[in-house]
């Protein structure tokens, strides 16, 4: 199948400093990767890079999507293009609410109410951006946000930081119905179910069919939790080593 993100020969710097060199990984569509790594090894950098934040200088090598170099592309047209970030530590903005998010993309009132109420987040959708959230919600409420955006390529920074058991089934609901094209299951953090969200439709918020995860995760904690997320799932671990 045509690869859906080809990392060649990746070297990424922070000013004149050396963070990551000769990272390679090749993403399928529908595939699973886990990047690990103790922590300080770069895999926040490396998810970074491919989105193409700041200060992450790519000083070698190329990141191509659908076979098109991405290096030289601001942030929102990769975004534009399928890519789709969720933060380790999302940032507060107070001033934009996952409410007015969801409506610059386009996406109706009654769409963002089923998918909060799925993910546990209705009564959070007006207030500002992770302000106040507690750690789990911030981690449900960039899952929202990238359900909502609906990318190919999801970049996930240590989704199981922080988050209790029903938010880690979640994900895993979240991660199935992307791999077989389904809407996600259950109304409650917890559902496990393959009953349809109700009210939600196939073209808005579910995962696409064959969507592609990219997920960072540590040794110790990450390994357990991250291996049983993607139990039923094919795809690769990828171990950055320890830097010098
Ligand atoms: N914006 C930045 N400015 C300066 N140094 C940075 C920045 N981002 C990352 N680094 C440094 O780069 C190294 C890799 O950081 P990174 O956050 O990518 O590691 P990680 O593998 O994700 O770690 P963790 O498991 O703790 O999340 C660390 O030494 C970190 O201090
Ligand atoms: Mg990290």
């Amino acid at each position: 199948m045509k690869p859906l993100l080809e990392i060649e020969n990746l070297t990424v710097a922070i000013d004149d400093e050396p963070l990551l060199s000769g990272v390679n990984l090749t993403v399928a569509p529908g595939e699973i990767h886990i990047v690990f790594g103790p922590n300080g090894t770069g895999k926040s950098s490396l998810i970074k890079a491919i989105m193409g934040l700041p200060p992450y200088r790519v000083t070698s090598g190329d990141v191509r999507f659908e076979g098109e170099s991405i290096l030289g592309l601001p942030i929102d047209e990769r975004a534009r293009l399928g890519v789709g970030l969720a933060f380790q530590q999302p940032p507060a903005v107070r001033d934009v609410s996952l409410s007015a998010l969801s409506k610059a993309l386009g996406i109706e009132k009654g769409k963002l109410d089923d998918e909060a109420a799925g993910l546990g987040m209705g009564g959070h959708i007006n207030g500002g951006l992770n302000d106040g959230f507690s750690g789990g919600e911030q981690k449900r409420s960039e899952l929202l946000q990238l359900l909502l955006q609906r990318p190919k390529l999801l970049l996930i920074d240590e989704p199981e930081s922080g988050v209790d058991v029903d938010s880690l089934k979640l994900l895993t609901a979240v991660i199935d119905a992307s791999s077989s094209g389904t809407s996600r299951s259950g109304n409650e953090p917890s559902a496990g179910s393959s009953s349809p969200t109700p009210g939600a439709s196939s073209n808005t918020c579910t995962p696409r069919a064959a969507t592609s995860w990219l997920m960072g995760g540590s040794y110790a904690r990450g390994r357990r939790s991250i291996s049983s997320i993607r139990s039923q799932q094919t795809g690769s671990e990828t171990a950055l080593p320890r830097r010098e």
